[in-house]
């Protein structure tokens, strides 16, 4: 890998929200953010990953697409040497997280779990919806023991 890839790399994927691309997406996912150094090391991180990018994807395909012929969705993955972001575009029905209720792990709990794991796996669950036609979503994982961003370009007394 160059030292350029290892510092910053943005790869942008648009495919319909269909089951039959959920696998490959997983895959191709994981395969990219396991040769960064800051996950190479760590299965069990790379299976986190893989499954907030897993839900948020079928998400889309299943709530903001509802009718049998999907729309599209655009996904944008970014690693940088402080983040891991997922990013997801979609021109279906939006909706607000924020109303979405915790699980009720009492009783069985086979639904409505996407999100809570997406939100245990990653630092940040940002959604918006632009116009009513765009709904946008932003998964941030701070990569662990790296320096926020910001801080190295902020003057602390370095020539
Ligand atoms: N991308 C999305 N667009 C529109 N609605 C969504 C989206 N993601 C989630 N929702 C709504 O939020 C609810 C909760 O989502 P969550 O992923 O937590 O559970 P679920 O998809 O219903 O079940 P599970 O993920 O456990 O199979 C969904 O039932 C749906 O109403
Ligand atoms: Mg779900």
């Amino acid at each position: 890998m160059t030292q350029s890839m290892e510092n910053e790399l943005t790869v942008r994927i648009e495919a319909p929200a269909e089951t039959i691309m959920v696998t490959p997406l997983d895959l191709f996912v994981r395969d990219l953010i396991q040769q960064f150094p800051a996950f190479s090391k760590s299965e069990g991180l790379v299976d986190m990953l893989e499954l907030a990018f897993h839900e948020a994807f079928t998400n889309i395909g299943n709530h903001a697409y509802r009718s049998e012929l999907k729309g599209r969705v655009t996904v944008q993955i970014r690693v940088s040497l402080q983040q891991l972001e997922f990013r997801f575009e979609d021109n279906g029905e939006s909706f607000d997280p924020e109303k979405v209720p915790t699980p009720n792990f009492e009783g069985p709990c086979e639904e409505g779990l996407g999100i809570w794991l997406i939100r245990q796996i990653m630092d940040k669950y940002l959604y918006h919806s632009e116009n009513g036609s765009k709904n946008v979503l932003r998964l941030i994982k701070d990569i662990p023991g790296s320096i926020p961003d910001g801080i190295l370009s902020r003057d602390h007394g370095t020539k």
